[in-house]
């Protein structure tokens, strides 16, 4: 090589050095950057926020959270008892709905907005329902039901708190799950309305856009809730109302009872010891309703930020066959 070519190379990888240092430096300072505008926290006292789902489990924690930041919580319960518990955590107002019934729903954001005199700060939709089970055996009653709370009553509640919203420039946030962005077998009605609350999320974030309100979706992994603790006896409760419902029907060749035990015992096993601590889905919601600057998505939890992730940007191909080998059972009985 000529003196004139190695002086050439050398200049280059000289440039694309200082080039890739560059980018490197610029993207270290942004993280940081990023992470510390994201502990900016707003001063939380006498805010008004509702939170659905305060019975139990992440609702419930998240009405300890946010009482303990000196917000005003109004807890929307589904039982009297729950009511008592969210009122010891904390909450403001406690009141007893059935989110299915949309009456109920419009007449709570009626009180609601009276109650807060039209100075709502938030509202985290963390109630929801799960009923598992195969397609062939899952009744259509199931998808309706499912939907009702986990679809329908945050797009009815939320449309009918939005003037107060939009007036404080507050925060919606609504609790998916890595069902939302990843569907898996043998949860369909559940994954078809967290399926549906995304596609509402990214509407309505941009609808709201102009007007400051900020919109945030919570994708947690599987919790240890009362939600995740009941999940595989729910399983078999699908599968014994549609033995109620069609005890002739082909699907009972294909899925039997002798193998429903085994699966929902093993199962049973399998999601406890990967159930995690809820404390990262309720940290992730009031950040998401606290912070200066919160995030348009927290994947809550280490399965969600690692196996869902992957999940969810790997080629369709790649998690079809990952599913396949892992999460769904070959029906014991083959059938036509
Ligand atoms: N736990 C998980 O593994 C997990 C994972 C991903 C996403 N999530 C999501 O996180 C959110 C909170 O779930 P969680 O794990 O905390 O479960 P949870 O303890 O069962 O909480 C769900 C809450 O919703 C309430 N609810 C159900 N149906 C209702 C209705 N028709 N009207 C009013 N309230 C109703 C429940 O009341 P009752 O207790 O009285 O039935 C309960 O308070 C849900 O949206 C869920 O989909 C959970």
């Amino acid at each position: 090589m000529s003196v004139e070519n190695s002086g050439l190379l050398l200049s280059v990888v000289l440039v694309l050095g200082f080039a890739t240092l560059t980018v490197a430096l610029l993207t270290v300072a942004r993280l940081l950057y990023k992470s510390l505008i994201r502990q900016q926290r707003l001063d939380m006292t006498g805010r008004w926020l509702v939170v659905t789902g305060c019975d139990s489990g992440i609702g419930l924690g998240v009405v300890t959270a946010l009482a303990a930041c000196r917000a005003k919580v109004i807890a929307c319960c589904y039982t009297e008892e729950g009511s008592k518990k969210a009122l010891a955590a904390g909450a403001a107002w406690a009141p007893q709905l059935d989110l299915t019934h949309d009456d109920a729903v419009r007449n709570i954001a009626q009180e609601i907005n009276s109650r807060t005199e039209g100075l709502l700060w938030g509202v985290v939709h963390a109630a929801g329902t799960v009923m598992p089970g195969f397609v062939d055996y899952q009744p259509i009653h199931s998808y309706r039901q499912v939907m009702a709370v986990n679809f329908f009553a945050p797009v009815l509640l939320t449309q009918k708190l939005l003037s107060a919203l939009r007036r404080s420039k507050g925060r919606v946030v609504l609790v998916s799950s890595v069902d939302g962005i990843v569907s898996l077998p043998g949860n369909a009605p559940y994954d078809a309305s967290k399926f549906a609350l995304e596609a509402y999320a990214d509407a309505l974030r941009v609808e709201l856009s102009f007007c400051g309100v900020m919109v945030s979706v919570i994708n947690p992994a599987t919790m240890r809730t009362p939600m995740a603790e009941t999940f595989f006896p729910a399983h078999r409760a699908t599968w014994q109302a549609m033995a109620t419902d069609d005890p002739a029907g082909d699907w009972q060749m294909l899925w039997p009872e002798s193998w429903l035990d085994q699966y929902v015992d093993k199962n049973t096993q399998q999601l406890r010891s990967i159930a995690e601590d809820p404390a990262a889905a309720v940290n992730d919601i009031v950040h998401a309703a606290t912070a200066v600057h919160p995030k348009l998505r927290y994947l809550s939890g280490r399965l969600a930020k690692s196996l869902f992730y992957a999940l969810w940007l790997m080629p369709e191909s790649w998690s079809l066959r990952f599913k396949r080998l892992t999460v769904q059972p070959k029906p014991p009985r083959s059938g036509s």
